[in-house]
């Protein structure tokens, strides 16, 4: 068996209809998007296709698509360049307690340079409570941000029911409203994404997730939104990213994007069916273990498990012996393995939160990849329990 790569969640193999897509703009058609000339005219035409292909397929304005270096940037620009561009009407930010740390973490700077921060319950199923959406909109707010999915757990968030909540709190006031990001790098690649439905304000997304290169992310900026930029220089993207534009980059992720969407549907449903073989499977097989996240709203490519009496990431090396490659929820911190914040949310206790093991498939897996899985997974658990003193 060659190996089984079950990380679709972390990063994708580049599809080759992307690398075919990048190739001329590596080498003949090098231009500089903002030279003059006719190689600079080649490179901007080739940027501005790309923009116009990705805003079409999210239902967006062609100029309401920045491109980015990643959906780190993304998120950061959105969530600083809105509370940098009206530092003076934040009264409160609201975010989730399960958002990835490229959210979380800006939050918390924001926090410690003094801003509020509201951070959203979850239910054990890692749904946010809109209940305290409502509640906490009371507070003057600039800014909701709340992700499509969980990437670690895989449950789909009720993020058109929040930006309804957004939408009915900001009728009638005239001075000030309330903005609302949405990160949807996990949700694009398998379920329908439309911007004016979600009625987001701002939108990320980064096409490594989905067969497309990494080193760019895309940010969809509604219109009226106006934002500051968080470094200087050039005129790039609207003045909010500043730097030569990554023309082959760029040309790659809206292939990958064209690629994911016209795919989306049938992809979706090849992939749940594993995904729910791969579910039952482990369920069946093995002692000691529950699925994490909501077993209905959840991405249809993501298993997410917590096994207990067992390290996550010992079961990650064991797997990863065996030729099959997962991940955790854990993160190591300097030197001391903490449970996942995502996990910590939904109320799992510590001790079983270390025990986490995150599946995630792809355009790629097969059903001998789960069977696979599902022969190696039992005795890699067994094993480790044995080894594991109990307290
Ligand atoms: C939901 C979500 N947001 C943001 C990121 C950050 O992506 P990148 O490291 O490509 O910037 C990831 C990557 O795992 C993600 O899953």
């Amino acid at each position: 068996m060659d190996k089984v790569y079950l990380d679709y969640a972390a990063t994708t193999p580049v599809r080759p209809e992307v690398v075919e897509a990048m190739r001329p703009y590596w080498g003949e058609k090098f231009g500089n998007a903002s030279s003059l000339h006719s190689f600079g005219k080649e490179a901007r035409i080739a940027v501005e296709e790309a923009r116009e292909k990705i805003a079409s397929i999210l239902n967006a304005e062609t100029e309401e698509i920045v491109f980015t270096g990643s959906i780190t940037e993304s998120d950061n620009l959105a969530i600083l360049g809105l509370t940098g561009r009206f530092p003076e009407k934040v009264g409160q930010l609201i975010t989730s307690e399960i958002e990835h740390h490229a959210v979380l973490d800006t939050f918390i700077t924001l926090e410690k340079r003094g801003y509020r921060v509201s951070y959203l319950p979850v239910n054990q199923e890692g749904q946010v409570n809109l209940k305290a959406l409502e509640e906490a909109l009371r507070t003057k707010t600039l800014l909701v941000s709340v992700m499509s999915a969980n990437n670690e757990v895989g449950t789909i968030e009720p993020v058109e029911e929040i930006g309804e909540i957004i939408n009915a709190f900001n009728k009638g006031k005239k001075d000030w409203r309330v903005y609302f990001h949405t990160d949807a790098a996990a949700f694009f690649e398998y379920l329908p994404l439309d911007v004016k439905r979600l009625k987001v304000d701002l939108l990320s997304l980064g096409p490594h997730k989905f067969g497309g290169p990494k080193g760019v992310g895309v940010l969809y900026v509604k219109k009226d939104v106006s934002l500051s930029p968080l470094y200087f220089g050039g005129h790039q993207e609207f003045g909010l990213c500043p730097g030569t534009e990554a023309v082959p980059l760029i040309v790659g992720a809206a292939k990958a994007f064209e690629l994911a969407s016209k795919e989306k549907e049938e992809n979706k449903n090849r992939v749940t069916v594993l995904r729910d073989r791969l579910i039952k499977g482990v369920l069946e097989k093995i002692p000691g273990v529950f699925l994490t996240g909501d077993a209905e709203r959840r991405l249809p490519g993501l298993a997410s498990f917590s096994f207990r009496d067992v390290e996550g990431e010992a079961v990650l090396l064991r797997l990863d012996k065996e030729g099959i490659a997962a991940s955790s929820g854990s993160a190591c911190t300097s030197g001391e393995l903490k449970p996942s914040h995502v996990l910590l949310a939904m109320g799992i206790p510590p001790e079983e939160a270390h025990g986490s093991v995150r599946f995630s498939l792809g355009r790629e897996t097969t059903k001998e990849d789960i069977d696979y899985v599902l022969e190696k997974l039992p005795r890699v658990i067994e094993d480790i329990r044995k080894m594991t003193p109990k307290l």
